[in-house]
């Protein structure tokens, strides 16, 4: 490209487009325009070559350029683009998609409600959870607990649900009988306590509120197994899930799992909540689904819950134009038979425990790494530092000069490669992160 066309697009770029949660800090700095992928790498407009320690905000799993990700797309454009799923409407590769999700989920997960993102998949399960309960005479349960410092999506029922200021406080009042519950960051416990001693306080606080709020007013817990890159990746203690579970079942409340970000592979487990055998009423994907080909999300549950809504007068009271578009599904089905044919949840495991003991490691030679937290390759390194120092940021932007796509979250840098990524490139991205942290560590000594 011509400097005189390449410029023009990067002014155009910052003129005509409203990036999604925009940093100007950063696009003032230098916005970046990004022209090709192969793998695990992109490739910038001026030629310039990254490592995505991130694959593209958790999507591409399987890489960028899938050749039989590509190739079905190309085979289902000669037969059908798209149309849509309404009203009595299918096509071929949404039900092969909704046939192979019944498979792959666990338990007793079998129908599915296809939909365009993460943020209404979740939507549409709180929907869902409340027509259910209306549906069954129920008509009372309409509040819905969710758990601090988990993100659930930027719609205003995913904001309503989500326990994080930033994506809420511009947007109040949010949504009514909302209610916010105990978190489980066990390294940083809300209640000051710790594991095991706790005795699972967390849980037990919840189940308090649910008496307090009264359980029959309530129709859904939406909560994410792992939560995710915002604060780090906590895993859960044993015991947690399983007893989220048998409260939900006590008190006639349907659970929700957000996947989105902990699906398909990335914790070593097709699904997160597998790691402790526990099944949601409703299971919510997105991301790394389609591999970043087409937008997809779909919100799975079991044949219990359908079977309320497939009568006549009964039905789910929601959809949308694009919600499972053709190509999304022949794109989706053929990344799903990427990862299973080339075994990448345990790839996604083993190369974890990799990840895992170099980050750690790094903790030997810089006193500015502090604990590591996550499972599989969704791993989370907090930095010891004071945060008005913006170390974070310092080290994100040496690794992007040195060729590593690398987020942060303030003092939180989030790792969630590409499931196919070599030990090669992991020892890279970690080499190129030791030269960061030193050079972080040489610019706070001045
Ligand atoms: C756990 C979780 N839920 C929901 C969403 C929303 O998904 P989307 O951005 O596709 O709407 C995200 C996105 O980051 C997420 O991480």
């Amino acid at each position: 490209m011509q400097k005189r066309e390449r410029d023009q697009l990067v002014r155009d770029a910052v003129k005509h487009v409203i990036p999604h949660f925009a940093s100007w800090e950063m696009i003032d700095r230098q916005p970046k325009v990004f022209v090709r992928g192969e793998g695990c790498y992109l490739f910038d407009i001026d030629g310039n070559r990254y490592l995505d320690t991130f694959a593209s905000l958790l999507t591409t799993i399987c890489g960028h350029h899938q050749r039989e990700v590509d190739q079905a797309i190309r085979d289902q454009l000669d037969q059908l683009e798209f149309f849509p799923n309404y009203v009595d409407t299918f096509t071929v590769p949404l039900v092969h998609l909704a046939r192979k999700l019944a498979q792959i989920t666990p338990g007793e997960l079998s129908a599915t409600f296809f939909v365009n993102s993460g943020s209404e998949a979740n939507e549409t399960a709180l929907k869902m959870a409340r027509q259910y309960h209306l549906e069954r005479g129920e008509r009372q349960r309409w509040k819905v607990f969710f758990r601090r410092y988990s993100y659930h999506g930027t719609t205003l029922g995913g904001s309503s649900v989500t326990g994080l200021q930033w994506f809420r406080e511009y947007f109040e009042p949010l949504l009514p009988g909302c209610i916010a519950s105990y978190s489980t960051r066990c390294q940083l416990c809300e209640l000051g306590l710790r594991h095991p001693d706790c005795e699972l306080a967390c849980l037990q606080l919840m189940e308090k509120q649910m008496e307090w709020e009264g359980p029959e007013t309530i129709s859904a817990l939406i909560m994410d197994p792992i939560p995710g890159s915002n604060i780090g990746f906590p895993v859960p203690p044993d015991g947690y899930l399983q007893g989220v579970r048998s409260l939900c079942d006590k008190f006639g409340i349907l659970l929700i799992f957000d996947e989105v970000q902990t699906g398909f592979g990335k914790t070593g487990k097709m699904f997160a909540c597998e790691h402790w055998g526990v099944t949601p009423d409703i299971l919510c994907i997105g991301k790394g689904f389609t591999g970043g080909y087409i937008p997809l999300g779909a919100t799975v549950t079991t044949e219990k819950v359908y079977s309320v809504f497939r009568r006549p007068g009964h039905e789910l009271r929601s959809g949308s134009t694009y919600g499972g578009h053709t190509l999304a599904c022949a794109a989706t089905l053929a990344n799903i038979e990427v990862i299973e044919r080339n075994r990448l949840p345990e790839r996604a495991g083993e190369l974890g425990k990799v990840l895992r003991a170099k980050l750690e490691a790094l903790r030997e030679t810089h006193r500015l790494v502090g604990q590591v937290s996550g499972i599989g390759l969704l791993q989370a390194l907090f930095l010891n530092v004071d945060p008005g120092r913006k170390v974070g940021s310092f080290i994100r932007d040496f690794c992007w000069q040195n060729g590593l796509i690398l987020r942060n979250n303030g003092d939180i840098l989030v790792f969630a490669p590409a499931l196919i990524i070599t030990e090669a490139e992991l020892e890279q991205i970690v080499g190129t992160l030791d030269r960061a942290l030193s050079a972080a560590e040489k610019q706070l000594a001045t």
